[in-house]
């Protein structure tokens, strides 16, 4: 089985970019597809697979607090909707903005990995080609006008085995669930000279906020007739700052778990259903909690559980509800959520449309290994989630 690793680049080039222009930087954004916060080395991956992501932490900022806005694949989706509003803004300010989705299928470097291929080798692969950007940067001579911001879509796809799938360190469950798992996402941001090297940002942070950022680096303004859930980081990126604020876990439309400080606090817990566990699918391989990673979809809304993330990462042993310290965070909790129902305006998804059509049929280099796909006519449908 191969390993699909999926990198969607977004970068912002200014027109006739040189190093040390007046135009705002260019902004690179590497979305890697269910990577684990556990895989890279500087998170503590015992194998030392990714020398080049963690000399980007070296050279960078590393957030071991950045989480994802879903647990499951919205990676693109998030792509292409910061793409098209960046290319439409920066239009404006003569900056060409463009896209570009590469797709690694992998079992592609003969080099690596001859007949069998598995995660580690994905990974390898592309921490390889990370270095090769980030080097590039450098021969040109822009790495001083570039952000690049390198994290994943979603938590490793524990599901799949220990061998096509990444690791979630100390983290409970993985991919699909609301536990750290499958939401807290290896995170770099990398921009000699701006920002300082070899930092540790404790800033809770959310992949949403790379549009805010992205918009602040370039010196655009956010539109202002709707509220934009992303933070503007660059004070954090540029002076290391700490700015106060939560980070809210859905699952479809529910919001499950809300984090404040170190204190996560679930109002819902779920793993998957009996009906999914029980033909073989487990979201939480070796790691079931009793009353925590349930198979039914329980609500705690009334007495929500409280998990203290520094001394619990894995979430594993619930604060007693009679406790102070639960008192206090509860109540703390509770005026946050009020808040955030008050100012919650539902959408519409805009990007629920599935099209086979449109998937990576012939990925760069499929010429070489035989295995072009011709894709079929194109049907788009109304995309369902069960979750
Ligand atoms: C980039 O910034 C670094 C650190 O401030 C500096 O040493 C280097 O000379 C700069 N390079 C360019 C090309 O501006
Ligand atoms: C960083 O701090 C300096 C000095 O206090 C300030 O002038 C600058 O605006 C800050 N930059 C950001 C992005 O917050």
């Amino acid at each position: 089985m191969s390993v699909k690793t999926v990198i969607c680049v977004l970068w912002a080039v200014s027109v006739g970019q040189t190093a040390g222009s007046q135009h705002g930087p260019n902004i690179i954004i590497m979305l890697m597809d269910d990577m684990g916060w556990g895989d890279l080395g500087v998170f503590g991956e015992p194998s030392k697979e990714t020398p080049n992501l963690d000399l980007m932490a070296a050279q960078g900022m590393l957030f071991p607090n950045f989480y994802t806005a879903n647990p499951l694949c919205s990676p693109c989706m998030c792509c292409f909707w910061a793409c098209l509003y960046l290319s439409i803004t920066m239009s404006l300010f003569g900056i060409l903005a463009y896209c570009c989705l590469l797709h690694i299928t992998v079992c592609c470097g003969k080099t690596l990995c001859d007949l069998s291929c598995s995660y580690g080798d994905a990974v390898m692969e592309l921490d390889d080609s990370i270095g090769q950007i980030l080097a590039h940067l450098v021969s040109l001579g822009i790495h001083n006008n570039t952000l690049v911001f390198f994290t994943s879509d979603n938590g490793a796809a524990v599901m799949s085995g220990p061998h096509q799938s990444g690791s979630n360190g100390p983290f409970l469950c993985g991919k699909e669930t609301t536990f750290e798992g499958g939401m807290r996402e290896p995170a770099i941001a990398w921009w000699p000279g701006r920002i300082p090297a070899g930092t540790v940002s404790h800033q809770l942070a959310s992949v949403m906020d790379l549009f805010s950022t992205s918009l602040s680096v370039a010196g655009v303004l956010p539109p202002d007739d709707r509220v934009i859930d992303g933070l503007d980081l660059s004070p954090v990126l540029i002076n290391n700052s700490l700015l106060d604020r939560p980070i809210f876990y859905y699952r479809g439309n529910q919001m499950m778990a809300v984090r404040i400080g170190q204190y996560k606090v679930h109002y819902w817990t779920w793993s998957n259903s009996w009906e999914e566990f029980n033909t073989g699918i487990n979201f939480c391989p070796g790691q079931e909690v009793p009353g925590v990673t349930t198979h039914t979809q329980e609500e705690h809304t009334m007495q929500p559980l409280i998990f203290h993330l520094g001394q619990d990462p894995g979430e594993r042993y619930p604060i007693s509800v009679q406790s102070e310290e639960y008192q206090d965070v509860h109540r703390q909790v509770t005026a946050v959520v009020e808040q955030h129902q008050k100012d919650l305006i539902p959408g519409m998804p805009q990007l629920n449309m599935c099209d086979l059509a449109v998937m990576n049929w012939s990925p760069p280099g499929c010429e070489q290994l035989g295995k072009c796909l011709k894709p079929p006519e194109s049907n788009p449908w109304k995309c369902v989630w069960p979750h």
